[in-house]
């Protein structure tokens, strides 16, 4: 049982969702969940305990955590950039710096200046969705979207159909989404895309042809990959941006001059930084759904079964949220 220390609450967890990274984490090919390690990051529940110092917030409160442990007192925190805070740590994370206990149990202690409450008719199960919801609304607010704008998501996962959704809900109307997957694709057309482009085919001509030949004003690439970073460059207009979100690859080609000539900007984006309230609201509202999203909800006990079942890649899987147990 985790204590809530000072300035910390403990959390009898309600759900907590499985992330792409879990699952690199578990087959150990990105060396950030090294043994032995309690993974889970992307949860929700209620207060079961107060550590000393806590007054915002009252045991059984329905709330929500940044999986994003920072300082609050380095340069960046100070400057509102708690993504880049110089001490940042992730729950359920534990590569060579530092080894910090998840949410994949029954209780976890976070401190809490990163909880949020959660309104009645956000369930915890879509409350564990909020860190992605809150990824894609900070991978937007570097977009510099307005009403005219045109945008291309590139790939249409978890993070992909998000940014659709956050792109949409920040006024842009005309929101292209490619993928290779046709299930996906149908997902995103289903959740407000313009339109929809097979990745197996040339995006960027499909983009062109949609666009009078200039382009879109903004990519965002949730993929990762050469390939998909290198469409994205190509499918912006002169002097559009590309968001790069996507990081499966740790290194892709830059066609230099094209980005130089065309002065096209390429922007990195990190987790999120304070965009949690904006997460609670847009999901409140209805304005972002995340029940499309869930494949399944599934008891904590199966957890093994299912990380095998990401793993392995099994068709028609994107989020699956485990339950410790029933928490109301
Ligand atoms: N920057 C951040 O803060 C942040 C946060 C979370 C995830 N990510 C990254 O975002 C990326 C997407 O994450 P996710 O959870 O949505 O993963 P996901 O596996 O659910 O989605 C990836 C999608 O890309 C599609 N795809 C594969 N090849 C493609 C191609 N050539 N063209 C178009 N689509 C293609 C897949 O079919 C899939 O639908 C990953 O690289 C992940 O590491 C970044
Ligand atoms: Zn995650
Ligand atoms: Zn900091």
């Amino acid at each position: 049982m985790p204590v809530a220390g000072a300035g910390e609450v403990l959390i009898r967890v309600g759900a907590c969702g499985i992330c792409g990274s879990d699952v690199h984490g578990y087959d150990g090919s990105s060396g950030r969940r090294i043994p032995p390690i309690v993974m889970g990051h992307e949860a929700a529940g209620r207060i079961a305990a107060l550590g000393v110092g806590v007054t915002r917030l009252a045991e059984g409160d329905r709330v929500t955590f940044d999986s994003t442990i920072y300082c609050g007192a380095c340069g960046f925190c100070k400057r509102g950039e708690v993504n880049l805070c110089d001490h940042r740590q992730v729950l359920g994370v534990s590569c060579g710096d530092y080894s910090r206990t998840g949410a994949f149990a029954e209780y976890v202690a976070v401190p809490a200046r990163v909880v949020y409450k959660l309104p009645e008719n956000i369930s915890f199960a879509e409350a564990a969705m909020l860190e992605a919801v809150a990824v894609a609304i900070h991978a937007v607010s570097l977009a510099e979207i307005s009403a005219q704008s045109t945008a291309l998501v590139v790939g249409a996962g978890t993070i992909g159909v998000l940014i659709l959704q956050a792109l949409r809900a920040a006024g842009c109307k005309r929101v292209f989404v490619s993928d290779v997957d046709a299930s996906r694709l149908k997902l995103a057309k289903e959740l407000g895309a313009a339109d929809i482009l097979r990745a197996d085919a040339d995006v960027v001509e499909q983009i062109l042809q949609r666009t009078g030949g200039v382009g879109v004003d903004v990519a965002m690439e949730a993929v990762g990959r050469d390939e998909t970073v290198n469409a994205a460059i190509a499918s912006v207009r002169k002097g559009g941006t590309v968001v790069l979100v996507g990081n499966i690859s740790p290194a892709a080609t830059l066609p230099l001059q094209k980005v130089v000539t065309r002065q096209i900007r390429l922007q990195g984006s990190c987790a999120s930084a304070g965009e949690y309230p904006q997460a609670i609201a847009l999901m409140a509202s209805g304005a972002i759904q995340v029940k499309p999203l869930i494949s399944a909800i599934a008891p904590l006990a199966e957890g093994p079964q299912w990380f095998e079942r990401l793993y392995t890649r099994e068709a028609n899987l994107l989020k699956v949220v485990l339950t410790p147990g029933p928490v109301s």
